[in-house]
């Protein structure tokens, strides 16, 4: 099935941001305890340990463009119109891609707020409290669409079907993210993968 292949791919690679996410920040909270802050750009928090703020920018950006823009979207569009209750709730996952969406333009608002008015706001605990809701979601929510969505996917499609809605797919891979899509999204997820894992020794 190559849909199904084609989504559980994606899903593998959003699960590990956002774990790396989740990672750094709660070595953000370990490290900052009660005053939280938000990590600057070139200066860790923690004297050096820790991603630093560009970490948090590059994977709300993947979050957004890959998860959100790309991902999300293309299952609204290809996918949820193909599936019918009982097998799968659409209209459960339409919501939390709402509000996926929802918190990830929060956190990008926060950041956005916090490279205006200098790294220590109120919006340091702000982001770490809507960083772990989104993570919490993220994974709630793949968790599902694998285990029911991608299934139900293979008992509505024929193999033709299938290979047609596939061809539809890489294409708005091409027109949402360019080309050569998969191969660089899948580096960025590496180094941010990478970024949090190294500070584990
Ligand atoms: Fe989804
Ligand atoms: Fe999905």
């Amino acid at each position: 099935m190559r849909c199904a292949q084609n989504l559980k791919r994606d899903h593998d690679v959003i699960l590990h941001v956002a774990f790396a996410f989740g990672r750094a920040c709660s070595q953000l909270m370990g490290q900052e305890g009660s005053s939280t802050r938000v990590p600057e750009p070139h200066r860790p928090p923690g004297g050096g340990r820790g991603p630093d703020r560009e970490f948090f920018i590059r994977a709300i950006d993947f979050l957004e463009d890959f998860g959100d823009r790309y991902h999300g979207v293309k299952e609204e569009t290809f996918i949820f119109p193909r599936l019918t209750r009982p097998a799968v709730d659409v209209e459960v996952l339409r919501r939390e891609h709402e509000e996926a969406r929802r918190r990830l333009r929060c956190l990008r608002e926060t950041r956005v707020g916090e490279q205006a008015g200098g790294a220590e706001v109120d919006g340091g605990r702000g982001l770490l409290r809507e960083a772990s809701a989104l993570v919490d979601l993220l994974r709630v929510h793949i968790q599902e669409e694998n285990k029911s969505m991608l299934p139900a996917l293979e008992v509505a499609l024929s193999d033709e079907e299938d290979g047609g809605l596939a061809r539809h797919l890489d294409d708005f891979e091409a027109m949402v993210l360019g080309p050569n899509a998969e191969d660089r999204y899948h580096q960025i997820a590496h180094e941010l993968v990478d970024l949090t894992d190294q500070h584990h020794h």
